[in-house]
């Protein structure tokens, strides 16, 4: 059992220095490696302690058998996934983990229960320390298993259930109801009721108004706030993690869902803060509802609107020193990013110097933007963080914003009644041009207009991301 223990340390430490390095992107696959061994160390070490424990009840055959199967699964999900669909994977695996909390505990207790050889409360039977952790695991387990598989459903798109937010008459009082009667009904398991199968059934009751409570608390959300909900629901996933260890005495297990329940909270504000949004106000809902009513009547509000095609662009390129890339929601959507790196590529030739501007809520899921920029073999030393970008801005003799609307829309500088004022941005309109690709105008995510598009300085450029940038390449060769 000492090897065991050490085994549990050192897979502790891995984890704790895997997840320090996954905060840089030059160190993160070196992170995800040392993750990955600590893995592996605490599935041996939990097997070692599992046949030393419980010699008769331990079945090599079935636990190799869930093993393979299980990772077999995992490795097809990793090799097939795309990059762009990593929110439902996560998603996914969030309710899975949140599921074993659940059933873990579920059974710890009934085991416990026949081992005791009577009938007692939950509070009788494990003690009052354990009591709170089995009914913890239940509550958090039990919401984040549907909460999460509601999570995967609505970034489906229509396919599975409608990305739009569901709004329930009564939803708040519905809630309101249920979360009262789990607290009741885990006071009674906890104090109360003693008689074997009435315990059980109660537990269970609890365990399905949990699952209910996932979906009632996930479907008001729309689908664009989502990966706010699975990063939320991922912190969840590790506090009943770490509630299951608490319930089975596994220190790894309360040590890794802490690190998951910490990063997932502090991942979720990072995103909320650049969103200049409150927790609160994602989790009512809220921007969805309003890009789906908002976007016709919103293009109209243009006056003064100057455009420009690839010919142009080409030929304003071709006399440029200083170039910075915006990339955005859009970029991804036309998959343009090799494009994009061919067209940095022929400027950096041709003595200009060209940087990437990345805004920490570009996109539709954190690190969208180094995702795709790092798939094109974008060099990393040439991706500049917001803070590290935007006093450059004044100096860039143009600036191209790719399929970004929100995240360089000035009015989050200056319109108090703005629903994005505070909201930090790239400052392009700074730079001495700025030419926005998009398709048309229609607002972005947060379903209001940018005063970018009719600045002084500012040409739309109307086209797909990726033919428009094409179209430019196009004629920059042709021009050389
Ligand atoms: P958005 O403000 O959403 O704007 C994207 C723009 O891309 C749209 O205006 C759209 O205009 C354009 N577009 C779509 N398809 C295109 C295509 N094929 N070619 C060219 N353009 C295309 O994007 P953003 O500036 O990246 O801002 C992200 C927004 O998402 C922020 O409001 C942020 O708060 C929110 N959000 C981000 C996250 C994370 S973690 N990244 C999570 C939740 C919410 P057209 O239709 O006219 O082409």
């Amino acid at each position: 059992m000492t090897w065991v223990h050490l085994a549990y340390m050192l897979a502790s430490v891995l984890f704790i220095f895997g997840i320090k390095q996954l905060a840089a992107v030059r160190t993160a696959r070196q992170g995800n490696f040392l993750a990955m061994v600590a893995m592996v160390i605490a599935i041996v070490a939990a097997l070692a302690e599992l046949a030393i424990l419980y010699p008769e009840s331990f079945d090599p055959r079935l636990i190799m058998t869930g093993l393979i199967v299980g990772a077999a699964v995992g490795a097809w999900l990793g090799m097939t996934v795309q990059a762009t669909a990593m929110p439902e994977m996560v998603a996914l695996l969030n309710g899975l983990g949140g599921l074993s909390s659940l059933l873990v505990a579920l059974s710890y207790f009934y085991e416990q229960m026949i081992e005791m050889g009577k009938a007692g409360t939950v509070a009788v039977v494990l003690g009052s320390d354990g009591s709170v952790s089995v009914v913890l695991s239940i509550l958090i387990g039990g919401v984040t298993v549907t909460g999460s598989f509601v999570a995967f459903g609505k970034l489906q798109g229509a396919k599975w259930m409608p990305e739009k937010p569901i709004l329930l008459p009564h939803r708040h009082l519905i809630s309101g109801g249920v979360i009262a009667a789990t607290l009741l009904f885990s006071y009674l398991a906890c104090f109360q009721i003693s008689a074997r199968w009435g315990l059980l059934l109660l537990l269970i009751l609890v365990s399905l108004l949990c699952l209910a409570l996932g979906v009632l608390l996930v479907i008001p959300i729309g689908g664009a706030d989502m990966p706010v909900v699975i990063s939320l629901l991922n912190s969840y996933s590790g506090l009943a993690a770490s509630m299951t260890g608490f319930v089975i005495g596994n220190n790894l297990l309360i040590i890794s869902g802490s690190l998951v329940g910490a990063s997932g909270i502090i991942l979720t504000m990072i995103m909320c803060k650049a969103m200049n949004r409150s927790l609160l106000n994602v989790l009512v809902g809220g921007f969805g509802m309003e890009e789906a009513s908002g976007g016709e009547a919103k293009k109209q509000a243009y006056t003064k609107i100057k455009s420009t095609d690839a010919e142009e662009l080409a030929q304003m390129l071709e006399a440029v020193e200083r170039v910075v890339i915006v990339p955005g929601y859009g970029m991804a959507v036309a998959q343009a990013q090799h494009t994009v790196r061919e067209l940095a590529d022929i400027l950096k030739k041709r003595g200009a110097s060209v940087k990437y501007a990345i805004h920490p809520v570009a996109g539709r899921m954190p690190g969208h933007m180094n995702v795709l920029l790092a798939e094109a073999d974008v060099p990393y030393d040439e991706l500049f963080e917001m803070d590290d970008i935007n006093n450059e801005f004044s100096n860039t003799d143009i600036s191209i914003v790719i399929g970004a609307n929100d995240v360089v829309n000035p009015e989050a500088l200056d319109k108090k009644d703005s629903p994005i004022y505070g909201m930090p941005i790239l400052r392009t309109h700074e730079s001495r041009v700025v030419v926005i690709v998009k398709r048309s105008l229609s607002p972005g995510y947060a379903g209001i207009p940018n005063p970018l598009f009719e600045a002084d300085n500012a040409l739309m450029f109307f086209a797909d991301a990726r033919k428009g940038i094409e179209d430019t390449v196009r004629e920059l060769k042709s021009n050389a």
